[in-house]
C-alpha cells in the first residue's frame, strides 16, 4: 500500500479516483442549487432535508468529500514537487507543443478553487459575518440573494467557475487517460465528454449569481 502511495502512478490513481469523487459532489451540487429557481420554499426545504432530515448522511458525504479534497491536494502537491525537482533548471524556451491552456492551469487553478471552497463554506454554511454579515441559520435562500445582491461576490463566483471550468475540463479528460479507459492521447479536440461535463457544471452553477444579479430570482 505505502509502496503503491509512494510511487507516481500510485499518487496519479489516488488524484484521479478522489477527482472522480469530487466531480460526482459538483454535479449534484449544482443539480440541487438550481432549485433556487423554484422558489424559497423549496431550496430552503431541500437545505433543511441536507442540514437536518438526514444529517448522517449529510455527515457520511462530508467526511468522504473532506479526505478526497486532502489526498487530491496533497497528490497534486507531491507530484508538482517531484516535477520540480526532476527540471530544477528552467527550460529556456517555453513554448507549449502539446499542452492545452486548462492543463498549464491546472496546479494554480487547482489552488485558487481551494480557497474559493474555503470561503464558500465559510460564507454560506458556517455563517462567517465578515463574508455574509446577514447571515441566517437555515435560511439557504435569503443567504444566497443577499450574497449575490453584491457585485463583488457574482465577480468573484463567475471568475471562481470560469477556473472550474478549467479544471474540470483536464481533469475529467486526465482520469480517463489515467485509469486506462481512453488509450489516445494525441487529439486534445476528442474530448467531447469533458467538454460536457465541465459546460453543464460551470453554466449550472453560474445561472445562479446571474439570475440573482438579475433579478429573476430575490
Ligand atoms: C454559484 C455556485 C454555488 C452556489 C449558489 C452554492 C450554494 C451553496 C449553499 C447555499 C451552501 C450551504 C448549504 C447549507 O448549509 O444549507 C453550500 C455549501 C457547500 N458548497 Fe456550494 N454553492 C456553489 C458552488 C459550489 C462549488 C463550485 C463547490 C465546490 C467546488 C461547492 C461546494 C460546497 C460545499 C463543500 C458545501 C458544504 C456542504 C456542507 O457540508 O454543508 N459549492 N453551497
Amino acid at each position: 500500500m505505502l509502496k503503491f502511495w509512494n510511487s507516481s502512478v500510485g499518487k496519479k490513481v489516488v488524484m484521479a479516483l478522489t477527482g472522480l469523487v469530487l466531480v460526482g459532489f459538483v454535479i449534484g451540487h449544482m443539480a440541487g442549487n438550481l432549485q433556487i429557481f423554484a422558489g424559497p420554499e423549496r431550496y430552503n426545504a431541500y437545505a433543511r432535508l441536507l442540514q437536518h432530515d438526514i444529517i448522517e448522511l449529510t455527515w457520511a458525504v462530508r467526511v468522504a468529500l473532506f479526505v478526497s479534497v486532502v489526498l487530491h491536494a496533497l497528490s497534486a502537491w507531491q507530484l508538482t514537487r517531484r516535477s520540480w525537482a526532476a527540471r530544477p533548471v528552467e527550460y529556456a524556451m517555453q513554448e507549449a507543443q502539446v499542452s492545452t491552456y486548462a492543463s498549464r492551469t491546472m496546479r494554480w487553478g487547482g489552488v485558487f478553487l481551494f480557497v474559493f471552497l474555503i470561503l464558500h463554506i465559510g460564507q454560506f454554511t458556517l455563517g462567517w459575518k465578515w463574508l455574509l454579515p446577514e447571515y441566517v441559520p437555515d435560511g439557504a435562500y435569503g443567504n444566497v440573494v443577499l450574497a449575490f445582491g453584491r457585485p463583488l461576490w457574482v465577480v468573484v463566483y463567475l471568475v471562481a467557475m470560469f477556473f472550474l471550468m478549467l479544471h474540470l475540463l483536464h481533469g475529467t479528460w486526465a482520469v480517463l487517460r489515467t485509469l486506462g479507459v481512453a488509450k489516445n492521447a494525441a487529439e486534445p479536440l476528442q474530448r467531447q465528454l469533458p467538454l460536457i461535463i465541465a459546460v453543464v457544471v460551470t453554466v449550472g452553477f453560474s445561472l445562479v449569481p446571474l439570475g440573482v444579479a438579475l433579478g429573476v430570482v430575490r
